[in-house]
């Protein structure tokens, strides 16, 4: 079961790597949207009456035996329509225009020229001016079906963009969806409220309703556990699920030993005390410390703590006992979805999480209500849910936690150490009012001593490293510019204030060719 506003847009997947970012576009557009797969469209559009249709991209051509094709029953409904392009192409081929291949298409930053006005370009785009989108096609449409026309164009589309206006059905070459078209959130903005007309009201409220109604349709009266890390995506999973169906859900935290300052005391009090959410919290520190003894190779130390944390994960689920789901903090940039055009959806999953692996292993069905969200968008769904803003906002931290940021041999005194030297340089950053401006700063402690002076004293103590990176995916990044002052006063505090440490470095790596992380 589905519950939505009564204004929806219903986005038919053709395969495309970027039809998520269609949704997110008229999720800002303040629309409720849902993507189905092009063969799963028809069932998608008697069951969501959609108020308009968009179609995605896709990897394949319409000149191909048996591309994927748009439904009749869609282009027999009247409703405005809005084709990208290999959906503008199947448009123009199901409906009589005509698309070539072969002859070299457009990759990348283009510029069309706009040649006539258009519903799509209201408050936007003038004639005769020329703007920026980003193309990436190979086929194109050499001739229009009845009843459209050309409104722009560029080099190597003559038909860029194109409109039916009687029939409310627009198409562009290019992909407004991608930050590369300037204009493009706008273009989808037109589309979903000025040709369809819609108020777009929908906001992250209307979301958190939605999922609401829908855990409670797809859980019943089962029991669903949820493994907390400490981060933001599982916390807003959980408390979102615990909205859905209270005390059916159980929380399990599994605790390494390798959060940082007071992270697991934070992840107690708000749920067990804020939330009253049922938490089972398993100190498991000496475990996961007795087993990284001797170990050095970072991939080692991943596969151990992943594979305990599973093992303490399950063992608490057993002892729970009866629950048929997992939910888990899943997002969007993890789970890379597409659908091929012979065999239907497929999915990969990264194996990034902690709990990777989990749901095959205990049999358990899925509970990931934040699977079609970015980030950020997690974010606002959290703050609406009501979780501190220092919570929500805290910058990412890896599963492996500290362990990856102690090269070498990992043990308690080196943790306390680290959770030390780390705390001090975030009160520094929050107290000069960076941290939301950095993705991530964290303190790293070096296999290595080196030679100090304190008092009159010698000393030969550890090197502490400090990173901080700007970043929008964690993909790629900067470092982040600190002023000397500031540097030298982080420096400063953590050698005066923390015992093992004579030595703070700050380091200079972008991403690539570092990595984020040390290991
Ligand atoms: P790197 O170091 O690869 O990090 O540039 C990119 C982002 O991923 C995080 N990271 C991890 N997260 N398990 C995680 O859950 C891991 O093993 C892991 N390694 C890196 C890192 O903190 C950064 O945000």
């Amino acid at each position: 079961m589905n519950i939505q506003s009564s204004e929806s847009v219903l986005i038919v997947d053709f395969g495309s790597q970027v039809t998520q970012l269609i949704a997110r576009r008229v999720r800002e557009a303040g629309v409720y949207s849902e993507i189905a797969p092009f063969n799963a469209a028809e069932e998608a559009f008697a069951r969501m009456n959609p108020t308009g249709i968009i179609l995605s991209g896709s990897p394949a051509s319409v000149l191909d035996d048996g591309g994927p094709r748009i439904p009749d029953v869609i282009l027999e409904s009247g409703r405005p329509i809005l084709g990208i392009c290999y959906g503008q192409q199947s448009l123009m081929h199901q409906l009589g225009g005509e698309v070539t291949g072969g002859d070299g298409g457009e990759f990348g930053r283009a510029f069309i020229e706009i040649e006539d006005e258009c519903a799509l370009f209201n408050g936007l785009w003038n004639l005769g001016e020329t703007h920026q989108v980003w193309m990436s096609h190979g086929d194109k449409v050499t001739s229009l079906a009845p009843g459209f026309r050309p409104v722009a164009s560029s080099p190597g589309a003559p038909y860029a963009v194109i409109a039916n206006d009687e029939k409310r059905i627009y198409a562009m070459q290019f992909h407004p969806e991608v930050v590369h078209t300037p204009d493009g959130g706008k273009l989808l903005k037109n589309f979903v409220r000025h040709v369809c007309g819609m108020s777009g009201d929908w906001t992250m409220a209307e979301f958190r309703k939605t999922k609401v109604e829908e855990i409670r349709a797809q859980v019943g009266d089962n029991r669903v556990i949820c493994g907390l890390s400490g981060g933001v995506d599982s916390a807003v999973a959980a408390v979102l699920i615990h909205e859905a169906i209270g005390d059916q859900l159980t929380c399990v935290f599994v605790d390494h030993g390798l959060m940082r300052m007071g992270e697991a005391e934070q992840v107690v009090s708000l749920f067990r005390g804020h939330y009253h959410i049922p938490l089972v919290h398993v100190d498991a520190s000496t475990l996961f410390l007795k087993g990284l003894e001797g170990v050095t190779d970072p991939e080692a130390k991943r596969k151990f703590i992943g594979k305990t944390f599973i093992d303490v994960f399950e063992d608490e689920a057993k002892k729970i006992g009866g629950a048929q789901f997992l939910a888990q903090g899943t997002l969007y940039p993890d789970v890379i979805e597409s659908v091929s055009f012979t065999g239907g959806p497929s999915v990969t999953i990264k194996s990034h999480h902690n709990v990777g692996g989990l749901p095959e292993r205990m049999d358990m069905k899925l509970v990931e209500p934040l699977r079609e969200l970015f980030k950020d968008e997690v974010r606002a769904l959290g703050r609406e849910l009501g979780l501190p803003d220092v919570f929500v906002g805290r910058h990412p931290f890896p599963g492996p936690g500290l362990a990856i940021r102690i090269p070498g041999e990992v043990s308690r005194d080196r943790c306390d150490i680290l959770r030390k030297a780390d705390a001090v340089y975030l009160e520094e950053i929050r107290n000069a009012g960076l941290y939301d401006a950095i993705w991530q700063a964290f303190a790293v402690l070096l296999p290595v001593k080196t030679v100090g002076v304190m008092g009159d004293s010698r000393t030969y103590d550890n090197v502490c490293g400090l990173r901080a990176v700007t970043s929008t995916d964690g993909m790629t990044a900067d470092i982040y510019p600190f002023d000397a002052a500031f540097l030298s006063r982080v420096a400063t505090r953590i050698i005066n204030e923390v015992k093992g440490i004579n030595r703070v470095v700050y380091d200079y790596t972008s991403k690539p060719p570092g990595t984020i992380e040390w290991e």
